[in-house]
């Protein structure tokens, strides 16, 4: 586990707050830290740094095991993914804290890197059913759930875009999957198309069949979705990478994600998308609209043209310029109509 690595510690490791939506607000965190302060004197507490610079990005506690619980753990604070306040009150108790009890050791770790330890855990816990008790669903082979065909069918919807003149980057080197690769049949890359590391979003990502295609091409975008069972499907079959997946309402983004984050957002087959749902459909492509970079692209796939259209629309609202691509096969079910532009200019 990353965090294990980074730190460099061998005993297990519990993040405080349960899941990732709960970083944002860190309510046990702030509790726990404030609660260090009625430690007794003189009882030492053995206490990990991890800092990028003068910031303070992590704490880690070691728990001896005792007649309780025998077996000895660290717990994990941070506050480096929440709201700016709450960030600002765990580096000010962390201080406390530390001022109190010297870290033993302290850690110089970069903020990406830290997020992508957090997302790991979070993606190891759901996969290994930590977060789901009483979850009965077995795995299904990787053949009844993946399909090739899908793969073919986004890789060349990208090949197009690229004739037509767009060129997609993102992420720090298409390493998906548990073992670094895209699934059973994947192939990692190294970096986007153009060589850079611009910072890839993947909406509504399913279980990864798109995110394989994308994988193969030696993108590695942070995939989020709603559904966790879906999610873990594909965390399961080494589809996704567990440092870029997230189980995450996409009409949040902009909740967890700064102005700006994302160099390129896609998402493919979004919908059904009819006038009486389209409010959670449009109101995702404006949210990604929100966190993606000035000049940067967006893309979303569709099955039908009056999908496509309100989608087009909506983002057109949320300043983005683009165009509606006919991309109909004689399947007439996957990526039939797309939407690609860049916010803010054409
Ligand atoms: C038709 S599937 C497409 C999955 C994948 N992109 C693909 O092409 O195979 C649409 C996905 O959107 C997800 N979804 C729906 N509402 C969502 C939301 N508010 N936030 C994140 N994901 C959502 C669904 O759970 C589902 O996995």
């Amino acid at each position: 586990m990353l965090l294990q690595e980074l730190s460099g510690i061998t005993e297990d490791i519990y993040l405080v707050e349960e899941s990732y939506p709960a970083q944002r607000r860190i309510e046990l965190t702030l509790r726990y830290l404030s609660g260090a302060y009625a430690f007794p004197e003189g009882e030492k507490m053995h206490l990990l740094r991890v800092k990028e610079g003068g910031r303070t990005l992590g704490l880690l506690l070691f728990n001896p095991g005792n007649e309780e619980l025998p077996v000895d753990f660290w717990s994990v604070f941070t506050g480096a993914l929440a709201k700016e306040s709450y960030r600002v009150q765990f580096e000010e108790l962390v201080a406390s804290v530390l001022a109190r009890n010297p870290a033993e050791r302290e850690l110089e770790v970069s903020s990406d890197l830290w997020r992508d330890a957090v997302n790991e855990y979070y993606s190891l816990m759901l996969v290994n059913r930590n977060l789901c008790p009483g979850c009965s669903t077995g795995a299904e082979s990787y053949n009844s759930v993946f399909s090739e065909q899908r793969v073919k069918r986004v890789s060349e919807l990208f090949e197009r875009l690229k004739a037509k003149g767009y060129s997609f980057e993102g992420g720090e080197g298409g390493e998906g999957g548990k073992s670094g690769k895209s699934g059973k049949s994947g192939k990692s890359g190294k970096s986007g198309k153009s060589g850079k590391s611009g910072k890839m979003l993947e909406v509504c990502c399913g279980n990864g069949m798109s995110t394989l295609a994308l994988h193969r091409m030696g993108l590695d975008p942070l995939g989020v979705e709603v559904n966790k069972c879906t999610l873990c499907q594909g965390l399961e079959h080494g589809v996704l990478n567990p440092r870029k997946a997230l189980v995450m309402d996409a009409t949040q983004l902009s909740e967890y994600f700064g102005p700006g984050s994302f160099e390129t957002v896609v998402g493919f087959m979004l919908g059904l998308v009819y006038e009486f749902n389209k409010g959670l459909w449009t109101g995702i492509v404006k949210e990604a609209a929100k966190v993606t970079a000035e000049g940067g692209l967006l893309l979303f796939t569709v099955k039908s043209r009056p999908e496509i259209e309100i989608l087009a629309k909506a983002l057109g609202e949320a300043g983005v310029e683009g165009e509606i691509v006919d991309n109909e096969d004689s399947d007439g079910i996957f990526d039939q109509w797309l939407f690609v532009g860049r916010k803010g200019r054409s």
